[in-house]
């Protein structure tokens, strides 16, 4: 997709979704088509006493499409990395079910939702959760380093998805999990190319 992308539709893309995602880091009711915060975790089935773990002020601002854990647990004592984390939401439950000797990374391109993140994190008891600003595309991490890479809402709006996927392959260990939920374009996609870049932030 990238070859017929040119660097001023890059620009546009990720500005774009730097002002979607930083409006969702404020408050992110009526931003989006699906339930978002409380009703979108209960719809995605996610279990009551990993919610019950975290306070209901920072699931509000849950805004995932889908349900990484419904692919399988995350196991106690392992590594993960959340990636598009937003405001923590996942991280934060992959780190209590990791428990104290695993340790769960998010990292997000919005600077705004790392901040949110960071702030939520202070809301917790959690000692094993870290947020760093970043980029799907190109990890800041060394290889082979984590058990399960996640994701959730995050991947449709990465701009270059094969660097992406390859990148999460690099940084997995060998016959580590890669656990995504995601949006999915179902027949056509727009013929109207600007019409196209001007929609991919929603
Ligand atoms: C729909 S939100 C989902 C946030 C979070 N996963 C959740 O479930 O609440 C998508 C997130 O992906 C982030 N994002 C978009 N493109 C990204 C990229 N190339 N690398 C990392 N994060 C990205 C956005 O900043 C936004 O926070």
């Amino acid at each position: 997709m990238k070859e017929s992308l040119s660097l001023e539709d890059i620009r546009q893309i990720e500005s774009g979704i730097s002002r979607r995602f930083a409006r969702a880091a404020t408050r992110p009711e009526g931003i989006f088509r699906y339930p978002t915060g409380v009703a979108g975790l209960e719809g995605q089935g996610y279990a009551g006493e990993l919610l019950e773990a975290l306070p209901r002020d920072v699931l509000a601002f849950y805004c995932g499409v889908g349900n990484p854990f419904s692919l399988g647990p995350v196991k106690k004592g392992e590594f993960v990395l959340d990636i598009g984390c937003g405001a923590g939401v996942d991280t934060m439950i992959a780190a209590l079910m990791a428990g104290p000797e695993g340790e769960a990374v998010g990292i997000d391109l919005t600077s705004a939702m790392v901040g949110r993140a960071r702030e939520n994190l202070k809301k917790t008891r959690l000692e094993n959760v870290f947020f760093q600003e970043g980029s799907a595309e190109d990890l800041q991490f060394g290889d082979s380093r984590f058990d399960a890479v996640i994701s959730n809402g995050a991947y449709n709006l990465v701009v270059d998805k094969a660097r992406a996927l390859r990148e999460a392959y690099r940084v997995l260990k060998p016959n580590g999990r890669f656990m995504i939920a995601d949006q999915v374009l179902r027949g056509q996609a727009p013929e109207d190319w600007a019409a196209m870049i001007g929609s991919w932030a929603g």
